[in-house]
Order: structure tokens, then sequence, then C-alpha cells
């Protein structure tokens, strides 16, 4: 296994849900952190908890690709490494084939595979110099399978487990994994009250982050290209 101590990630949406226990969890083993976020005082409970030194926060905005530059740039001036990236931010839209407005088609494609694109394009320069490098994007089961009427949602989540596969494959050589995170129902904001199966019954994402950080100090000869985790039943995931 690889030590983190000091390797440095990047986490997009890093204030709540995945994002944050990701944080935690990458935090507890040593890492450095710099943490993607609209509003950096989301993030003043979290920087509080666990002390500055090994922590930078930057403005991320899925949409403004000029805070993605800066936010990059930040990280490195403060530093001088990045050895991963979790795209964890994203959102899901109410779009279904028959009510599928253009405005919440665009927005779903920026955030959720416009954004992690450009933040891997960015950073990928950092993590090939790294020589083990690591990109985690949090896809979903409903990008392995459709099951619902949120179309959009779901061709968004199938196009990031392919931007995955093509990162895998352009970075292999010069040590770059990348794993394509699928879980079904995760207790965070975005499921409260949106689904039939109770909350209790969810993933808790303080576990998936566990997952993660697993997964990111694995050594270059053990890649998990996609992660399935599942919190109920479903034939073959
Ligand atoms: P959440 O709603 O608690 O967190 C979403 C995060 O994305 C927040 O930090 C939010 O500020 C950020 N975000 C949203 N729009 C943004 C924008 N325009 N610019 C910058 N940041 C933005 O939900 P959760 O569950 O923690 O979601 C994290 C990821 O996990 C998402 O990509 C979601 O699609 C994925 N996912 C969630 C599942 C669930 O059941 N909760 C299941 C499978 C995948």
């Amino acid at each position: 296994m690889i030590d983190l101590t000091d390797k440095v990630f990047l986490i997009t949406g890093a204030n709540r849900g995945i994002g944050l226990r990701c944080a935690e969890a990458l935090h507890a083993r040593g890492a450095r952190l710099s943490l993607g976020v609209r509003d950096r005082k989301s993030l003043d409970g979290f920087h509080d908890r666990q002390g500055s030194d090994r922590i930078h926060i930057g403005q991320y905005i899925a949409e403004d690709w000029a805070s993605h530059a800066a936010w990059v740039d930040d990280t490195v001036a403060r530093f001088g490494r990045i050895d991963g990236l979790i795209n964890n931010a994203g959102i899901s839209l109410d779009v279904t084939l028959r009510n599928a407005d253009e405005a919440s088609l665009d927005r779903i494609w920026a955030v959720n595979c416009k954004a992690p694109l450009n933040m891997i394009r960015l950073a990928l320069p950092h993590l090939e110099a790294s020589g083990a490098g690591r990109v985690v994007n949090v896809a979903s089961m409903s990008g392995k399978r459709v099951r619902n009427d949120n179309v959009a949602y779901n061709m968004s989540k199938f196009a990031v487990v392919a931007l995955s596969h093509a990162t895998r494959r352009i970075g292999w050589d010069k040590g770059v994994r990348v794993t394509a995170l699928c879980p079904s129902f995760v207790r965070t904001d975005m499921t409260q009250g949106a689904t039939k199966i109770a909350a209790a019954d969810m993933t808790d994402p303080a576990d998936l982050a566990e997952l993660v950080a697993t997964i990111v100090s694995l050594p270059n000869t053990a890649s998990v290209a996609e992660l399935l985790v599942n919190c109920r039943l479903e034939d073959m995931v």
C-alpha cells in the first residue's frame, strides 16, 4: 500500500456528503487536501476541526472553468504537487425523456461531465509527475444500468464512466490509475426525500470514503477500474 502522508489530493464538492467524508478519510491518513467548494464558508467547520496546515480551500464552480484553473494553480503554489483528484461534485435534476428542457440538460452536462473532464485535463501533468497519480470519479450505479426515468442523470453518469476509462488509458504509462466509483443510494442531501428507500437502508458516505481511501492507497500494480457499491440486492450489480 502507498503511504498517503503528505500526498496532495484535490476534492470537488468537499463541503458535504460523499466529498466531505472523503476529505475526512484522506485527512486521517495524513494526506494534504485541496478542497474545492462553491462557497469557502461552507467548510469553516471542517477547517476548525481538522486544523489548517494540511488543508487548502479553493473555489470550485463547476460551470466556471476559470475557477478550476485558479484552484489547481493555487494548490500547486501552496503544496508543490498534486497526487490525486476526487471528482465528486455532481447534481441530479428531474429530466425525463418526455420532459427534457434544454437548460437542465446543459446544466447537468456541465456539472457532471464537462467539469470533471476539465479538472482531469488540468491535473493530469501533475498526476503524471507524481508517478502514482490517482483519479476517482464519483459516477453512480446509474452509470452502469438504467432503472429510473431520470434520463439526463443516467446519461451523465454513463459518460463519467467513459471519462474514467479514457483517462485510465491516457495516464496508465505514467502511473496514473483511475477508478469510476459507482454507488447506488447513499445517505446524503441528494437522496433526502428523493426515493422510497429509508435513509437508514442507504450506504453511509463514510463507508464509501473508506473505500476511496483504500483505492488511492493501492500500488500501481493493483488498479480498480470500476467499483460498484450497492445498498440493496440487484441482479448482477
Ligand atoms: P450532495 O448533494 O450532498 O453533494 C454534492 C456536492 O456537489 C456538494 O458539495 C455541492 O456543493 C457540489 N456541487 C453541486 N453543484 C455544483 C456546482 N455547480 N459547482 C460546484 N460544486 C457543486 O450529494 P452527494 O450524494 O454527496 O453527491 C456527491 C456525488 O456522488 C455526486 O456526483 C452524485 O451524483 C454522486 N452519487 C450520489 C449518490 C447518492 O445516492 N447520494 C449515488 C451515486 C452517486
